[in-house]
């Protein structure tokens, strides 16, 4: 099957101009990095976090990294620890992803972070995504630019072929030097903890750091996998799923245009993006109030309803059971 063909920009300065008005508008623009192609898209923007879930067609919400042009605003975004501040200098701009705690006023949007008190970030070495960050003056999140269970593009061409023209535009750099995703590191305690392997050794880290690493998994004390079930947002008080009658006391989240009496609705007019855009942000409202449960409507299992069914059966889950998966 052969997608419709999306609009591909050389690396010119009109180009660049061109794909940071998209991405200012809200669009989604695959650029080049060093290690392969990112999806991009204005980080602070819950529908167009929620436009990269679509294209992408995932069936969970995967955090996502997001891009700045320097390190000098990170600490906009994200609380940076000692160990940040000596791996960001050893390794930044590079093949390097850094999650660290998100500051209260992180304009990041919750979907990006799919729920997570954390936030990825990474600075990219090289020069047209570099001006794209620049020009843009946004923080770009970008997962791979390929569709969900595919090969990582590392062209424009791949990009191309896997999304077709569910990406508004392609910056076409020519082929990825690196080849491999960024080496996801967290950082958020003393010794870094390694959650995905990638452009970076476990060598050079314990070098940057001065002590051991951990990998994820691996070691007993380190979390198991990125953004694992642990430190995953659930809501203070029990969830209950498809509820088409709510009980007394209890707050619904509603879907569509059957829920007139719905607490807040995540679309009233049925619609899975803005239900994504939507769904962190309503379930902290939702258990900021007094309510003794919350409730949510039925979602479609079809597009992004698979993502945000997968997320709130997650958030369903007793506390106790949450390191279990
Ligand atoms: O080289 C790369 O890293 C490319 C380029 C485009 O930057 N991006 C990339 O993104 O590979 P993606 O979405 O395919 O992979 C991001 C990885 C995932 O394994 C995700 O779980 C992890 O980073 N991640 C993102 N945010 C996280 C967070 N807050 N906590 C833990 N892991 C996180
Ligand atoms: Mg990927």
């Amino acid at each position: 099957m052969t997608n419709p063909s999306p609009l591909i920009l050389k690396s010119d300065d009109a180009s660049i101009e061109k794909a940071s008005a998209l991405l200012r508008d809200g669009k989604l623009v695959a650029f080049p990095t060093e290690t392969v192609y990112g999806l991009g898209a204005d980080a602070t923007s819950d529908d167009a976090i929620a436009r990269i879930f679509e294209a992408k067609e995932r069936p969970s919400f995967n955090p996502l990294i997001v891009h700045l042009p320097d390190i000098g605003t990170i600490g906009h975004y994200v609380d940076v620890t000692s160990l940040a501040q000596k791996l960001a200098q050893a390794f930044w701009p590079g093949a390097m992803t850094l999650v660290l705690n998100r500051r209260l006023a992180c304009p990041v949007s919750k979907l990006a972070s799919a729920g997570l008190n954390t936030l990825a970030v990474r600075v990219p070495k090289h020069d047209l995504a570099h001006q794209l960050l620049l020009k843009t003056a946004l923080p770009i999140a970008a997962p791979s630019a390929n569709r969900s269970e595919t090969i990582s593009p590392t062209k424009a061409s791949h990009v191309a072929t896997s999304l077709g023209d569910r990406v508004d535009a392609i910056l076409d750099g020519g082929p990825c030097q690196v080849g491999l995703e960024s080496t996801v590191i967290d950082a958020t305690g003393e010794a870094p903890v390694i959650l995905r392997l990638g452009g970076l050794t476990k060598d050079e880290i314990e070098d940057a750091a001065g002590m051991k690493a951990l990998i994820a998994g691996d070691d007993h004390q380190a979390p198991k996998s990125p953004g694992m079930m642990r430190r995953h947002y659930a809501p203070s008080i029990p969830l209950r799923l498809n509820v088409t009658t709510p009980a007394e006391g209890e707050g619904w989240l509603g879907f569509g245009p059957d829920c007139p009496t719905a607490t807040l609705n995540l679309s009233p007019s049925g619609n899975l993006r803005e239900a994504a855009a939507n769904l962190f942000a309503m379930m902290h409202e939702m258990d900021s109030k007094t309510f003794k449960s919350m409730a949510i409507a039925p979602i479609p299992m079809e597009g992004l309803g698979l993502a945000i069914n997968d997320r709130i059966k997650r958030a369903a889950t007793p506390q106790s059971n949450k390191d279990e998966e």
